[in-house]
């Protein structure tokens, strides 16, 4: 199959990488000149484990490419994928869809023959009507159909999850367009992946139905995980007594600081939107969304209570600013305002995270930034795990005890066993467990 990749940010990069290794011919296109010529040269944009060797090996094996020129790719494509950000739109939380439209207009007067138009971007249900409405005004003669195919990849297993999903989801009335979606996602039959195919809008609605539950189900174990607190359990013996449970499933259920990432609270808050906007609101949402929120600087002041209840001219050493590990992305990530509370409550702060720091220096103010973190730990008056990197796992305590001004650790990832850091002789406080 020969594809066409609109947009070679996260999503674009990921899928048109996994496509060209399933063995289709694949155009990637970006507006960005920089980034096409640097993806050209085999630098990815991007900090995702396996996706540059898998870039480099099929562009050396010729089956995908980068460029520019839009009408040049889609012109040559039976299937033109659009996977351009849906950013939250300023003021009113709607996912803004300007690019998503924009995509359509170039993609209507390029195409030739019959194409196959999908949204991989997470779009608002309705997107798909619209982007055929476009697409028939711009060339009222053209043969196309359009299908949404949402995304379900996590930052940092992207590849795994693209090449072992769990289903793919396939949102077309079209018999032609579905034909050239199986074919497309033919090699993984053989990973027995189930191929569902439905209505475009139950399709779009999928996606959003998925991220919200999973942001529910991260919601409700942290409540517990609260509660525990109170009643003094252990929230990982609750998550494990209630996870074993087929209906309920173990995966999701680790307490923490609140989830965040690109795609969680946007997806939860365009959902609630959409809802609204139909009078047909989702409740749970709107106050998994609101708990979620509260819940950051709330892990703030847990690190303050953690330091007796003042943070005044302290040194808090925060460890892990990524909103989760293994990449590089601070995109509403709980660091943030666990910091700004650490900072509006007087305490200095000095930060260390093996991949987020560069952009961290762009969305914080006033952190010294270190070069690991023994070198974070240096004179602190305590330290926050606040992202669950395998590095910060098996810290040698007694070495970081001895560089501490206090020993006092905030676990707000539950990654060490109180008793083992207590014995220590450190203050812990995680989250969840007393
Ligand atoms: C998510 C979805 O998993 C994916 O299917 C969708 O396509 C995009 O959004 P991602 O944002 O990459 O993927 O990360 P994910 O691993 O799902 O974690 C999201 C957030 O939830 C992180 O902040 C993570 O720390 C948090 N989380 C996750 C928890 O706090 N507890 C958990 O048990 C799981």
């Amino acid at each position: 199959m020969r594809i066409a990749m609109i947009g070679a940010g996260y999503v674009g990069l990921v899928s048109g990488a996994c496509f060209a290794d399933f063995g289709h011919s694949v155009c990637c296109v970006d507006k960005e000149p920089a980034k096409i010529e640097a993806l050209r040269q085999g630098r990815i944009p991007i900090f995702e484990p396996g996706l540059a060797d898998l870039v480099a090996t099929n562009v050396r094996e010729g089956r995908l490419s980068f460029t520019t020129d839009l009408a040049e790719a889609v012109e040559a494509a039976e299937a033109v994928f659009i996977a351009v950000g849906t950013p939250s739109r300023r003021g009113d939380g709607h996912a803004d869809l300007s690019y998503v439209y924009q995509a359509a207009r170039e993609i209507a007067a390029a195409m030739k023959g019959y194409t196959v138009v999908v949204t991989k971007s997470t779009v608002p249900v309705g997107t798909g009507d619209e982007v055929e409405r476009i697409i028939r005004e711009v060339r009222p003669d053209a043969d196309f159909a359009v299908v949404s195919n949402p995304e379900f990849l996590r930052e940092g297993a992207a590849i795994a999850d693209f090449k072992r999903p769990d289903r793919i989801v396939i949102g077309t009335e079209d018999e032609r367009a579905l034909a050239v979606m199986n074919e497309i996602y033919r090699p993984l039959y053989l990973n027995q992946a189930p191929i569902l195919d439905m209505c475009r809008r139950a399709a779009e609605l999928t996606k959003y139905a998925a991220n919200a539950f999973l942001a529910t189900k991260i919601t409700f174990i942290n409540e517990i995980a609260d509660l525990c607190e109170h009643v003094g359990a252990d929230v990982q013996d609750v998550a494990r007594g209630i996870g074993l449970d087929n209906r309920i499933g173990s995966k999701f259920l680790h307490a923490g600081p609140g989830y965040g990432g690109s795609c969680f609270p946007k997806d939860t808050l365009a959902l609630i939107k959409t809802a609204q906007d139909f009078e047909a609101p989702t409740r749970i949402v709107e106050a998994v969304a609101a708990i979620n929120d509260q819940r950051k600087r709330a892990m703030g002041r847990k690190v303050i209570a953690a330091c007796g209840g003042s943070v005044r001219g302290k040194t808090i050493a925060v460890l892990g600013l990524t909103f989760k590990p293994n990449t590089d992305d601070m995109r509403e990530a709980p660091s943030l305002d666990i910091i700004r509370t650490l900072q509006d409550a007087g305490a200095r702060i000095r930060a260390y995270d093996p991949e987020g720091m560069e952009a961290a220096k762009g969305m914080l103010q006033d952190v010294s930034y270190a070069r690991d973190a023994y070198d974070c730990a240096e004179g602190a008056h305590a330290v926050a795990i606040v992202t669950e990197w395998n590095m910060f796992r098996a810290l040698d305590l007694d070495r970081l005890k001895r560089v501490m001004a206090e020993p006092v650790i905030a676990d707000l990832r539950n990654i060490y066993r109180p008793e083992d850091v207590r014995r220590r002789g450190f203050t812990y406080k995680s989250v969840g467990r007393v």
